[in-house]
């Protein structure tokens, strides 16, 4: 989905030189900026590793709205009614965590029962554009306009004085935040889980982007000195080189999803493409212009604080927005693109095994798993009661759709937006976007009717049962309901499922992905829609 930005690997060689050339020239003067080792701190004392997700009795009732900071949101958007359009930018919305949730409720961990083990798959952060996005392009061409005379007037006379000002594909502030701050909560949610006898093995990408997300979720739940804590295993981004795995992927994805995307723009954008016309004179503005004057509003957002775009559209242009974003998530990697499943089959597999306590030991021919990482213990290790693994939306989406989510299974169509969607890239895969699974060890089993007031946490348990060990789905901090998708999951108001049942469901995940076959087949694409399982039709 992007392309290789060496630029910032030239970028980081030279300030490495620099550096040691102005070491060199005043090594004669004591080292004032020492600031390691420091025997000066004072006090240092640590408290207890907290371990909020075990103790905390919410919810306590009202939520209340917290307005995002640091970005400036509030502009009025027309239509909207106190709601946020920052959370209609399907995978360009800042992190933020769905109020209405997936389904089910969220409650306590019974008194007795531990979390013994935490897997999350992380997004990186908010971002500047891909640099296949062509906003870029977009903004020299208005400018050359203007050049010719072009006059924009209205709503679009600030054009005429706009320029271009967005750098490609590396985190922008707010993503170091995001990640800084997912890195804090997570502390505080498992904290108690890491073994401060070791250090951990944390998985990224070397893409810019990837490797500065995990160390900034680190630099969050370790604090500065996290490198005695963990050990980062930062492999090549496919996304830098466009090798992916799955030969089929890269042909298969954009050709899936240019039909639908095309219509669905060409029919939500229609009323507000006509409007802007009428105020750009000569310039020959089109449905594509309204398209990427939209796509500035989110990007400009994060990367300058504000954008004078997103007053352009109105709230039920932002729900079309976020609509062409599901169309084009469940296309590329979802239930509606023919490599869905074989996409996100490897972490899978990796999760199963790493729950299951053994080394990957599926061919890498039917997961496109890398087996010299996946069975060495130094890259792969399985004592881990914490694994933080970073990634991207794609992955993300793909992941659940290999686990077979099928709750997020919706057909969309090109033309209209469905009643009761369930899939929604902006609630699943905003920027910081993260699942995590718990794993959760209860001494009897857990009544599937929770009770909700707080500090009852001990009728929860059926008498006469034995220790039972249970799965938590956790999207964005919102529990997805594991017996939406799962028959055999039995229905549970907090949504989790029993590990072995769960376990059982996944014997069929490997083969349903049809990994070999969606990655090497000789298959074509269809028509928009024959593809519903995340396999070839
Ligand atoms: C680990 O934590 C324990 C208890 O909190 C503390 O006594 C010990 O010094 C820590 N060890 C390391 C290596 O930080
Ligand atoms: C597996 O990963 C290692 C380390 O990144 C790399 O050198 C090797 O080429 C990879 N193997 C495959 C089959 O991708
Ligand atoms: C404006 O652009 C549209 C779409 O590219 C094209 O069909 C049309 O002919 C153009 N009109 C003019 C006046 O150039
Ligand atoms: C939970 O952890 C505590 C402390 O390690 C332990 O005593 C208890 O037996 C555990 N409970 C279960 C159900 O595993
Ligand atoms: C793939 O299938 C098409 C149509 O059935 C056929 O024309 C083509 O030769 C096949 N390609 C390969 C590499 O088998």
């Amino acid at each position: 989905m992007a392309t290789k930005s060496f630029v910032s690997l030239i970028a980081l060689a030279a300030g490495v030189e620099a550096g040691a050339i102005k070491q060199r020239a005043t090594s004669t003067q004591p080292d004032w900026f020492q600031t390691s080792p420091n025997n000066y701190a004072g006090t240092t004392a640590t408290g207890a590793a907290p371990f909020l997700a075990a103790t905390n009795p919410a919810p306590f009732g009202e939520a209340t709205y917290v307005p995002n900071a640091p970005l400036e949101t509030s502009e009025p958007i027309s239509g909207a009614n106190g709601r946020n359009i920052f959370h209609l930018m399907g995978d360009l919305s800042p992190y933020f965590s769905p109020s209405e949730g997936f389904g089910v409720k969220e409650y306590p961990l019974p008194k007795g029962a531990n979390i013994t083990h935490m897997h999350m798959l992380q997004r990186h952060g908010s971002r500047y554009p891909s640099s296949s996005e062509g906003l870029d392009t977009w903004g020299t061409g208005i400018q050359k306009a203007i050049a010719n005379g072009a006059v924009f007037k209205g709503e679009l006379e600030f054009l005429n004085d706009w320029s271009y000002q967005l750098g490609k594909e590396i985190l922008v502030p707010i993503g170091r935040q995001e990640l800084f701050n997912s890195g804090i909560l997570n502390y505080y949610n498992y904290g108690h889980l890491y073994d401060n006898s070791s250090k951990i093995v944390v998985r990224t990408t070397l893409q810019s982007r990837m490797l500065e997300s995990a160390e900034n979720f680190l630099a969050g739940f370790f604090g500065l000195d996290w490198s005695k804590n963990a050990n980062i295993l930062a492999t090549i981004d496919s996304a830098t080189t466009g090798e992916s795995a799955c030969a089929n992927e890269a042909s298969s994805m954009f050709a899936n999803i240019a039909e639908p995307i095309s219509t669905w723009q060409k029919t939500y954008l229609k009323d507000r493409t006509e409007k802007l016309r009428r105020l750009t004179g000569n310039y020959n503005w089109t449905v594509t212009d309204t398209y990427h004057a939209q796509s500035l509003c989110p990007y400009e957002t994060i990367s300058l604080g504000y954008s004078e775009f997103c007053q352009l559209f109105n709230y039920e242009e932002w729900e079309g927005f976020a609509y062409l974003m599901d169309l084009e998530f469940a296309g590329l990697s979802g239930f509606m693109s023919p490599t869905g499943r074989a996409q996100g089959i490897a972490w899978v597999e990796e999760f199963l095994a790493r729950v299951e306590g053994h080394y990957v030991d599926v061919p890498a021919k039917l997961t496109g798993a890398n087996m010299t990482l996946d069975t060495n213990p130094v890259t792969f290790p399985l004592d881990q009661s914490l694994y933080l693994e970073f990634t991207h939306d794609a992955n993300i989406v793909s992941v659940l759709t290999a686990f077979g989510l099928t709750q997020f299974d919706d057909f969309l169509p090109a033309t209209h937006r469905p009643k009761n969607q369930q899939f929604s890239a902006s609630k699943l895969v905003p920027f910081a976007g993260r699942l995590n699974i718990e794993i959760i060890t209860a001494p009897h089993q857990v009544s599937t009717k929770r009770s909700s007031k707080a500090g009852s946490k001990s009728i929860d348990y059926v008498s006469g049962t034995g220790e039972t060990k249970y799965v938590h789905f956790i999207q964005n901090q919102r529990t997805i309901p594991l017996h939406s998708s799962f028959s055999v999951c039995e229905y549970r108001e907090d949504g989790w499922c029993e590990l072995s049942t769960f376990l059982k469901a996944q014997k069929h995940s490997l083969a349903d992905a049809q990994y070999p076959y969606a990655c090497s087949g000789n298959w074509t694409v269809k028509g928009w829609g024959s593809v519903r399982d995340g396999v070839p039709a």
